[in-house]
């Protein structure tokens, strides 16, 4: 997903891409300026960099925690207390697992957590926390010569965080965001991503999306 965000994203903000290993985080966004500089030029390009998790907060406005469920309490704790008080953190995260049966919503099959509550225990202020992006495919989100035209669900508890996130999700054209309600509703967004994966695999469809119609 960080390909994604950080091509969709660059022309209009700069993007830091974080990882646990600042080399590795360095090498990734060399890789993700390339892609700019081909498709959107030079200026994008240019807003696109690298660096440790815990830098990457420092600095940030926003932080998209894209990791996946399984890693929340394992890197939540080296990089949210960097993050200045005022950053909204985003949460794209999907709890969920292919079995036999197909892909299933971890929280409902297990009796876990919904991504958003386990990042919440984490957040000094849980209320800046807003969940978004649980069902746009990173193959679309990585083509930026590929159209979009999908509605993303946004959750979260403070209207201000909301109204951020949803400009984040109007800043990716093609892109619409639809408000579903506060943080205890998120699962009903990442829900829909096994969902999507489901009816994707069932009937042979290519990177599936959402549209309320
Ligand atoms: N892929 C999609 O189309 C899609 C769509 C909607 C939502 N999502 C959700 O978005 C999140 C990111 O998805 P993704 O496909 O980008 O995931 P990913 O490529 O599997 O992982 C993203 C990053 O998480 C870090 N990570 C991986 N394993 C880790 C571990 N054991 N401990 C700590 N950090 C680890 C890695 O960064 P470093 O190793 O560099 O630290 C990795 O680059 C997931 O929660 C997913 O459910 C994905």
């Amino acid at each position: 997903m960080g390909r994604g965000f950080a091509l969709r994203w660059s022309p209009r903000h700069e993007v830091i891409i974080g990882s646990r290993d600042e080399a590795r985080a360095q090498e990734a966004a060399a890789g993700y300026a390339d892609a700019a500089r081909a498709a959107l030029g030079e200026a994008a390009a240019s807003n696109i960099t690298g660096a440790s998790n815990a830098a990457t907060a420092a600095g940030a406005d926003a932080l998209v925690l894209s990791i996946p469920y399984e890693n929340i309490d394992a890197v939540c704790p080296a990089v949210l207390p960097s993050a200045p008080e005022s950053c909204v953190v985003v949460s794209p995260i999907v709890p969920m697992e292919r079995t036999g049966a197909g892909f299933e919503f971890v929280p409902f099959r297990d009796g876990k957590k919904s991504a958003h509550d386990t990042v919440a225990a984490h957040m000094r202020d849980p209320a800046r926390l807003v969940s978004a992006f649980h069902v746009i495919s990173e193959k679309k989100l990585a083509d930026p010569s590929l159209p979009l035209d999908y509605d993303i669900f946004v959750c979260g508890d403070s209207d201000e965080c909301v109204e951020a996130v949803c400009g984040l999700v109007s800043d990716i054209e093609g892109l619409r965001a639809l408000r579903l309600g506060g943080g205890s509703l998120a699962y009903m967004a990442e829900v829909a991503t096994p969902l999507l994966l489901n009816a994707m695999v069932r009937n042979r469809l290519k990177s599936p999306g959402i549209k309320l119609v």
